[in-house]
C-alpha cells in the first residue's frame, strides 16, 4: 500500500482525500509538516512554491491542497483569499456581498501538489462550476459548502455526503487525476 501524508489542519479535506484514495489502495495520513505559503495570484503558484520549499528540505511523500472559491460577479474574489475570507466574513458575509446581484455563478478550484520520495513532483488542478445560493443550507462538509450549489444540482455541497460530493467536486476530480498520474509515475518509495 502506498502511504502519503497530507499537510493540512482541515479535517474536511483529509476525509475527502481518504474517502477517494482508500479505494485505490493509497493510505493518507496527516502530518504536522508545514511549508512556506506565499501570497500569490493563483493557487498553482502557492502549491509550486510550497513544493519547492519542501523539496529543498528533503521532505517527500507528502501532498498539499490549495483550494479556493471564485465568484464571477466579484471578479473571482475570494479566490486565493478564500481561507482568510472564510475565517473573517464566513458564508454569511459572502451572501451579503452578493445581495442584489443577479449573477451568482462561481467555481471552486483545487490544486493538489505532491512531492514523491524520489523527489519528483505532481501538480494537478481541477474545478467545478456552480452558483452561490441565497441562504446557507446543509450541515455536511466544511467551509463554503453550505452556499455552493454545483451545476446541474439543486443541493448545496453541504447537503451531500462525501460519497455524493467527491464524484463531482473540484477536489474529487483533482484527487482522481492525481491518482492517475501517480500510477503512471510509480515513483512512491
Ligand atoms: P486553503 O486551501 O486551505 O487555502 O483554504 C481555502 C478555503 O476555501 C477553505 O478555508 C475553505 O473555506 C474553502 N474551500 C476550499 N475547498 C472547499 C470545499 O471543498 N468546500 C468548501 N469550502 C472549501
Amino acid at each position: 500500500m502506498t502511504k502519503l501524508a497530507l499537510i493540512t489542519s482541515n479535517q474536511g479535506k483529509l476525509r475527502e482525500f481518504r474517502s477517494e484514495l482508500s479505494r485505490l489502495d493509497i493510505e493518507v495520513t496527516s502530518t504536522d509538516e508545514s511549508c512556506e505559503e506565499i501570497q500569490a495570484d493563483t493557487i498553482e503558484e502557492v502549491v509550486r512554491y510550497c513544493l519547492k520549499d519542501l523539496g529543498g528540505r528533503g521532505v517527500g511523500n507528502v501532498i498539499i491542497d490549495d483550494s479556493g472559491l471564485f465568484i464571477d460577479s466579484l471578479g473571482g474574489f475570494p479566490g486565493v483569499y478564500s481561507s482568510y475570507v472564510f475565517r473573517t466574513l464566513g458564508c454569511k458575509g459572502v451572501l451579503k456581498l452578493l445581495e442584489g446581484k443577479e449573477d451568482r455563478s462561481a467555481h471552486f478550484s483545487c490544486c493538489i501538489g505532491c512531492i514523491l520520495g524520489s523527489g519528483e513532483n505532481i501538480v494537478v488542478t481541477e474545478s467545478v462550476s456552480g452558483r452561490i445560493g441565497t441562504e446557507e443550507k446543509g450541515n455536511q462538509g466544511f467551509g463554503f459548502d453550505p452556499i455552493f450549489i454545483p451545476q446541474e444540482d439543486q443541493r448545496t455541497f453541504a447537503e451531500m455526503s462525501i460519497e455524493e460530493k467527491n464524484p463531482i467536486s473540484h477536489r474529487g476530480k483533482a484527487i482522481r487525476a492525481f491518482a492517475e498520474m501517480l500510477k503512471r509515475k510509480r515513483g512512491v518509495r
